[in-house]
């Protein structure tokens, strides 16, 4: 059995988020992903998602191809987390290219490239420009 781990905000939930977590997933038996909390994404970003953690963990919960989901509250805590949680790979989309590399002491750790022309916060600009 193979379990493969991935974090993410996953806020305005998007087609690249399902195409993301569906290869993640094609990558092994259980997929268990990380998610963001508000706060951890104030202080990365300097602003609270659009969606709250419970409403993001609670979308991403019902896809069929997600095992289950947990709070990531901490991104110095990837390490805990992966063994905690026994994953054998992580997969980290390709805009994070290099920068998980010393996980490979771990797990395997894949980069999936990004889908193209869609981010959160590209959608949250388009939907603000046409208010
Ligand atoms: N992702 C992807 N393709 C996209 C957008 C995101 O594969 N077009 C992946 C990211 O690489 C990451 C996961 O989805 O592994 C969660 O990404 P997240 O940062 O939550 O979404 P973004 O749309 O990139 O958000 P933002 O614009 O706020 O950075």
């Amino acid at each position: 059995m193979k379990t493969v781990i991935t974090f993410g905000t996953f806020d305005v939930f998007h087609v690249g988020h399902v195409k993301l977590l569906k290869r993640a997933a094609a990558l092994g038996d259980t997929l268990i992903v990380g998610v963001s909390t508000d706060q951890l994404n104030f202080s990365k970003k300097g602003r609270f998602p659009v969606y709250s953690e419970q409403d993001r963990m609670q979308i991403i919960n019902s896809l069929r191809f997600v095992n289950f989901c947990f709070p990531e509250e901490s991104l110095e805590k990837k390490a805990e987390y992966i063994t905690y949680y026994g994953a054998d790979v992580l997969v980290m989309g390709d805009d994070w290219k290099g920068k998980f590399d010393q996980f490979n002491a771990l797990c395997e750790v894949v980069y999936l490239p990004r889908t193209p022309s869609v981010s959160t916060t590209e959608l949250i600009e388009i939907i603000k420009s046409e208010v």
